[in-house]
């Protein structure tokens, strides 16, 4: 059985200290295997938020896994955003914005869902090319079939109603015709500051708001996610910032059957 802690949306730049202390904690008293990080880690992406965000994960002292969104780019200096766009990144983070990692029992696929312009005014807006699909689906499906499949994208690819207008990601429906089927078994995302899971074509799709920023939407707190188990049977504990410290608010048990997932 893998546990992993799943957060999103950092911001620093826009961090809540005491909710920053709170998640170490909790990372230390869970011990997880490991931790996916799903975008958003800085708020303008400057060199200060970088460094703030560099220090976490070498202060976290457990593995991590972590894809950018579209904050890590930057709004503002122009110049950067279109010729050296994640130069940053792969100074204060990582090599890749499109990490992988497999071992016996789960591989993680990572995409890059931001783009740095689009035919469209608003720039925070990502989507999945058909490379990428391709690239997923080939992945999940050489995979062995004992091996839990799990592809982590900033965007998202199913949101409650009121938010889908904005900021549901772009080739969601492509992408969902191709990795049906296949064997993937959870998609983990972020962006819109709002946690839910729930199964989308037999695919588990589940989100952590923003585990550690003010960036609050109104009656949503910050959260994060503890996803344990295994190809068979999986659960997802919510966690929310209530009181001074992270809470367990629900948890929901997912079991495959005939290929899919399903919610118990
Ligand atoms: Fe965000
Ligand atoms: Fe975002």
């Amino acid at each position: 059985m893998t546990t992993f802690v799943h957060i999103s949306d950092l911001h620093f730049g826009r961090i809540l200290t005491d909710v920053l202390a709170g998640l170490k904690q909790k990372i230390k008293s869970i011990k997880p295997d490991m931790i996916i990080i799903s975008g958003d880690l800085t708020q303008r992406a400057t060199k200060k938020e970088y460094q703030q965000a560099a220090d976490f994960l070498n202060d976290i002292n457990t593995p991590y896994f972590i894809i950018p969104g579209n904050h890590d780019l930057s709004t503002f200096r122009i110049i950067e955003r279109f010729f050296w766009p994640w130069r940053k990144w792969h100074k204060w983070v990582q090599r890749e914005l499109e990490a992988q990692y497999a071992n016996d029992n789960y591989q993680l696929i990572g995409i890059n869902t931001a783009r740095k312009a689009g035919f469209y005014m608003d720039w925070s807006r990502g989507r999945i090319s058909s490379t990428q699909i391709k690239h997923i689906t080939k992945q999940v499906m050489e995979a062995p079939e004992y091996q839990l499949q799990l592809l982590v994208a900033h965007h998202p690819f199913w949101l409650p109603r009121e938010y889908e207008a904005r900021h549901l990601i772009g080739g969601r429906d492509k992408a969902l015709a191709s990795f049906k089927d296949t064997g993937l078994d959870l998609i983990l995302s972020g962006h819109v500051h709002v946690d839910y899971c729930r199964v989308v074509d037999g695919i588990i799709v589940s989100h952590a708001g923003t585990t550690t920023s003010d960036r609050l939407l109104p009656e949503h707190a910050n959260s994060f996610n503890i996803i344990r188990g295994d190809k068979s049977t999986l659960t997802i504990a919510r966690h929310h910032w209530h009181q001074d410290e992270f809470q367990l608010s629900a948890t929901q048990t997912f079991y495959r059957d005939n290929g899919g997932w399903h919610e118990q």
